[in-house]
């Protein structure tokens, strides 16, 4: 059919009709928001690079996560900055660690928002890398035995998932393995299954204090040039029991979240990365773009590319804007 038969304005002239055939929608269900816990900062501490976006106290933490459950925004994503760093990560399987405190405090406090945890050791070790090093390179299987061990102690603080960020080969089953052993078989994992090494990341390492004092994460993260490969690594988490996967980052790789969207019929999650937030608020600040409507076609279109699951730093405005 082509014109004049076909005219694609007509169904496109009033917003009832815009809003009648719109194909993809958004909803604060979607949403998953970040928070950064940390020891002793009173008052809280702004992250030069991420308006809005905060290292904070666990009194603190509890307050703003009253604030992202009254919004209707259903999980936080928390992320620990340990009072000392060492070797090993300690802080990250403590039992009176920055992030079981934060956990127990949440469930207290907040009952009714989920917590979930990312589970990687960058943000306790004194090098900054997502494991153990031997040889001056992470130790995959050495480091296999920790995360397992920082999962179940989220988890017996309380957390209602886990979700592995390290990228070492065969964690999720080593996690899923030691929870189940633990009697938490009914705790769900969500893989950080495709993540690229990418420079996305600068202002997150800048908020988790996880910037790698050596070398890059390119011995563990994928290559951004692939694309058969996050195939490959979906499908050896889905294998070893991920229940959820997830993309990060997001924008630069929206082609691979179709990929896996058309491939498994899994629960799909990106990852709307700390530096994709920082661009769109620094040329806001600069009056370059209208941010409501930036972050709002931003979301929309990870929804199109396939993703049941937003994480973003946006999430509280995106939660508003819905609202409006
Ligand atoms: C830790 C981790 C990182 C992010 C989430 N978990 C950083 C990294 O791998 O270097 C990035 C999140 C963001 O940039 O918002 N492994
Ligand atoms: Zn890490």
């Amino acid at each position: 059919m082509f014109f004049p038969q076909f005219r694609a304005r007509r169904i496109r002239g009033s917003e009832t009709f815009r809003r009648m055939v719109r194909e993809t929608t958004l909803s604060v269900n979607d949403l998953i928001y970040p928070m950064f816990s940390a020891f002793g900062t009173e008052p809280r501490k702004e992250i030069s690079s991420m308006p809005g976006i905060y290292q904070q106290s666990i009194p603190d933490i509890v307050e703003e996560a009253r604030e992202v459950f009254a919004l209707g925004i259903p999980a936080v994503l928390l992320f620990g900055i340990p009072e000392a760093k060492d070797a090993v990560g300690s802080d990250a399987y403590s039992d009176t660690g920055i992030i079981q405190e934060t956990i127990r405090a949440l469930k207290k406090g907040v009952p009714g928002l989920a917590v979930i945890t990312d589970v990687c050791m960058c943000e306790y070790t004194d090098h900054g890398h997502c494991g153990i090093i031997k040889d001056g390179d992470v130790d995959n299987d050495a480091t296999l035995e920790l995360l397992a061990k920082e999962a179940l102690s989220h988890v017996k603080a309380g957390a209602d998932m886990v979700a592995p960020s390290d990228m070492m080969d065969g964690r999720v089953a080593a996690i899923r393995e030691t929870l189940d052993e633990n009697g938490y078989d009914a705790i769900p994992i969500m893989s950080y299954a495709v993540k690229y090494a990418s420079g996305y990341y600068g202002p997150f390492r800048e908020a988790a204090d996880s910037t790698p004092q050596f070398g890059d994460r390119r011995s563990y993260q994928m290559d951004s040039g692939n694309r058969l490969e996050a195939l490959r690594e979906a499908a050896s988490d889905i294998e070893e029991g991920a229940d959820i996967i997830m993309v990060k980052p997001g924008l630069p790789y929206l082609d691979i979240l179709r990929d896996l969207r058309n491939e498994y019929n899994m629960p799909l999650a990106v990852y709307n990365v700390s530096g994709e937030y920082s661009m769109v608020k620094a040329a806001a600040q600069k009056g370059w773009i209208d941010e409501e409507r930036v972050v709002m076609e931003t979301m929309v279109g990870f929804k199109r590319a396939g993703a049941d699951i937003i994480i973003t730093y946006h999430a509280k405005d995106v939660a508003r804007w819905l609202k409006q």
